[in-house]
């Protein structure tokens, strides 16, 4: 569903600062899979999700989706065959709007409706349905600001939020390393529901080797902007915390 064809990146073209940050990426992603994205700080992880969610554009090379070439289509554009979930807890949830609001507008996101009619009988129905299956009692504070939740809950509301639209891909940028132990176990776990109940196809970037090995049916490698390791399947089952940690040296 996925394809990046000789994708090259740098910054600071020209200058002393020049970086080339990705040099040649292939890749292709099939419905369905379930990809943990691992590599040294500075491998190009960031860049290559921006790459395919349109927030940057490749110096060379082409993204596909579908086919369709998207390349020189601009995110928001995007928007609707994409989900994104970043580190900060912060970043993907409205703090002045209520947990109801937030989710309503994320419904609208993939429905092209008012935002009245988002917030109708039927819509509050479906949110609290939704907010339900986290089972952390949220479905009960529907009319709270998200200001007031832990970075926990508001990364479980912005995971719902992200896929609600059903997207084709979702993109997770470490997205559990800013919360505490607990609650990065629980967004982890949540995560793998929702993936595998909707059938999402999703990338998902993580310095958690544990998690990475578990989580998934893919695990790729980048090191200095190239593809080191692309493990699928029963190779990716086989795989051992120590030979992935060595392949980091
Ligand atoms: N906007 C930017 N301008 C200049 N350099 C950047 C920019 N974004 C990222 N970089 C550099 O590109 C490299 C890769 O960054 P990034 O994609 O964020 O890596 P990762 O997510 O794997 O840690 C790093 O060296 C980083 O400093
Ligand atoms: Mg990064």
């Amino acid at each position: 569903m996925l394809e990046l064809i000789g994708i090259h990146k740098s910054f600071n073209r020209g200058t002393v600062d020049e970086v080339q940050v990705l040099k040649g990426i292939n890749l292709k992603i099939n419905d369905g899979d379930f990809v943990t994205l691992v590599g040294n700080n500075g491998a190009g992880k960031t860049t290559l999700l921006n790459i395919i969610a349109g927030s940057l554009f490749p110096d060379e090379g082409k993204v596909l989706i579908d086919g369709v070439d998207v390349t020189n289509l601009p995110e928001y554009k995007r928007g609707r065959l994409i989900g994104r979930v970043f580190q900060d807890p912060l970043m993907g949830t409205a703090p002045s709007m209520t947990i109801n609001e937030n989710m309503a507008l994320a419904l609208k996101r993939g429905k092209r409706l008012g935002f009245k009619w988002a917030l109708g009988g039927n819509t509050k129905a479906m949110i609290k349905d939704s907010l339900e299956t986290l089972s952390l009692g949220l479905e009960e504070r529907g009319r709270a600001g998200v200001g007031l939740l832990s970075g926990g809950q508001r990364q479980a509301i912005t995971i719902l939020m992200a896929t609600m639209a059903e997207p084709k891909l979702l993109l997770l940028d470490e997205h559990t390393a800013a919360l505490d132990p607990r609650a990065a176990s629980l967004i982890s776990e949540l995560t793998e529901r929702i993936v595998g109940e909707t059938g999402v196809a999703a990338i998902m970037v993580t310095h958690n080797l544990s998690s990475a090995l578990s989580m998934g049916n893919r695990l790729i490698m980048m090191e200095g902007g190239m593809i080191a390791l692309d493990a699928k399947g029963d190779e990716k089952k086989r795989l051992t915390h120590e030979e992935l940690l060595a392949m980091y040296v």
